[in-house]
């Protein structure tokens, strides 16, 4: 199956079965928002606690055998303005951008690819500059298009079943770029020059809607956890090294928000701000990489689809000193790799900037060391949403020897239901036995009952929602207190006794 084909099924699985809905479908939908359905909230929810349990309930042992100490926070959205003139989202935060005159389409110039296609005219050879968005059947849409753009020049296009490597829009200087076709557009030379464009959501805060009331949507959550580290620092009793960890929605007017759930104008984001001594920093900058890599790998997100990118000096920001990705092989970046999560060795710099412009102290006194100093941070940033489009992806499978070939291989852990409970057939006391189980089981797990339809739909059903067992009272169970349990992922079934099935789950689920 090609990977934009698994891509559309892994959406339409995530409508028809309640993970994820277009926002606003009702009136046509509103591009870059997503709304989570029944089972999409229930998974999102197991990654959330996951990553919670591992950062501040339970966070890892560190170097010295000791565990670390993290503490987490929940911060406002929206924050004083001048906190973003601090972290320097106001001046920096954003995207080149170009707009089509025709089309009213806004694009972002750096992903705008431009193919020359050969064409002709009066007998003579032409090209055609036509832009797409890059995507991995652009040139079969600019191959397309040529034919039509080619006749309204008055011209003809070239037999061609290639076209050569594409450019990136801006890398064209400003007469070539004159000349393009956009990717939306009829003519060439509609795009405007590409200008930059702030990717923060603008508010009033009070009644009056003029420049002093203006706030900004928080595009990351990482500033609310530096706006309180004097607080933190004055109200626990942690010392450096220590972390503040904090789950919760940001929002980003992206350009072209694309790709699924992947880039979004809302999501949510998991970051973790690790502050440390300058001298240890880069000790633990190479500790938390290998520490989130290892827990994605228990997510049971395969070896093979992470890759760990280091940045190369020239893409670090300019107060950072080594920052690396954890990319996953996403269907639509095969067969490269995308950004999950990245790992950034941020040193003093928001600290300082916050100290610079609140006009207040951000130091840390080390007692033993009778030494004072801005600390270092580490800072692990996942996406929660793009999280959980790892995990569909990763999960989907398709397998064309099952009676219902789409299965969600989720992780049992991170299933949003656990177990489905089942009468073989809804007569003979068979219901009376698993409803029972089911009321003693849903105390502990997302269970489903369902008594409806033939036994291999249910199953079906289950798969596709990614549950990892399925128990089933037959007949024989009023004989020998024996239940059947099916594997989701293997399809193989083995009996069990009724009451030593919450111990079956609980080896599965709770270790
Ligand atoms: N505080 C650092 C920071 O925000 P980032 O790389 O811009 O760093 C961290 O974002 C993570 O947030 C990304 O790795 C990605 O998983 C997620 N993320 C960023 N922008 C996103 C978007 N538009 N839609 C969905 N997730 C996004």
């Amino acid at each position: 199956m090609s990977s934009s084909s698994v891509m559309q099924k892994i959406v339409a699985l995530s409508k028809r079965r309640g993970f994820v809905f277009q926002a606003s479908e009702l009136y046509g939908g509103l591009n870059g928002f997503w709304d989570y359905g029944p089972l999409g909230v229930l998974l999102k929810n197991n990654i959330r606690d996951a990553w919670w349990r591992a950062m501040v309930l339970s966070p890892p042992i560190g170097p010295d055998g000791n565990p670390l100490s993290i503490v987490g926070l929940d911060t406002a959205i929206i924050q004083h303005p001048q906190t973003w003139v601090a972290s320097g989202h106001a001046q920096g935060f954003s995207d080149p951008m170009v707009d089509c005159h025709e089309s009213k389409g806004r694009y972002r110039a750096d992903q705008l690819v431009v193919f020359d296609v050969p064409a002709e005219k009066g007998g003579e050879k032409i090209t055609l500059r036509i832009a797409a968005v890059a995507a991995d059947d652009a040139e079969e849409s600019v191959l397309k298009r040529a034919q039509k753009l080619a006749r309204a020049a008055g011209g003809r296009p070239a037999k061609v079943d290639k076209l050569d490597p594409p450019v990136v829009y801006t890398a064209l200087n400003a007469e070539e770029q004159k000349i393009v076709y956009g990717p939306d557009a009829s003519a060439p030379g509609t795009l405007t020059e590409p200008r930059q464009f702030n990717l923060m959501f603008e508010s009033y805060a009070g009644a009056l809607k003029d420049e002093s009331n203006k706030v900004y949507l928080r595009p990351e959550t990482a500033q609310g956890i530096f706006l309180d580290f004097k607080n933190v620092l004055d109200s626990s009793r942690v010392k450096v090294p220590f972390g503040i960890a904090q789950i919760g929605k940001s929002f980003r007017n992206e350009v072209n928000p694309r790709n699924f759930v992947f880039r979004s104008r809302e999501f949510e984001q998991m970051e973790m701000e690790f502050f440390c001594s300058p001298e240890d920093s880069r000790k633990w900058y190479e500790f938390w990489v290998q520490a989130r890599l290892d827990w994605w790998l228990g997510l049971g997100v395969k070896k093979e689809s992470l890759k760990i990118r280091h940045h190369d000096a020239d893409e670090l920001a300019f107060y950072s000193t080594a920052t690396a990705d954890i990319e996953y092989a996403y269907p639509f970046t095969a067969p490269d790799y995308g950004e999950l999560e990245g790992v950034a060795h941020r040193g003093a710099y928001d600290l300082t900037q916050h100290q610079n412009h609140s006009k207040t102290k951000l130091e840390y006194f080390d007692q033993e060391k009778n030494l004072r100093y801005i600390p270092h941070v580490i800072e692990p940033a996942a996406g929660l949403t793009r999280a959980l489009l790892v995990l569909l992806c990763e999960a989907y499978t398709f397998d064309e020897k099952r009676a219902s070939p789409e299965i969600l291989n989720l992780h049992p852990k991170m299933a949003p239901i656990k177990a489905g409970i089942f009468p073989l057939v809804d007569k003979d006391g068979m219901p009376e036995t698993a409803h029972a189980l089911y009321m003693d089981l849903r105390k502990k797990y997302v269970c489903q009952y369902d008594a409806k339809q033939a036994i291999g739909k249910r199953y079906a059903r289950m798969d596709e929602a990614g549950t990892p067992y399925c128990v089933t009272v037959d007949g024989e169970t009023a004989k020998d207190q024996t239940v059947t349990v099916r594997d989701r992922t293997t399809g193989n079934q083995e009996r069990v006794s009724l009451d030593a099935v919450p111990r079956f789950l609980a080896e599965r689920l709770d270790s």
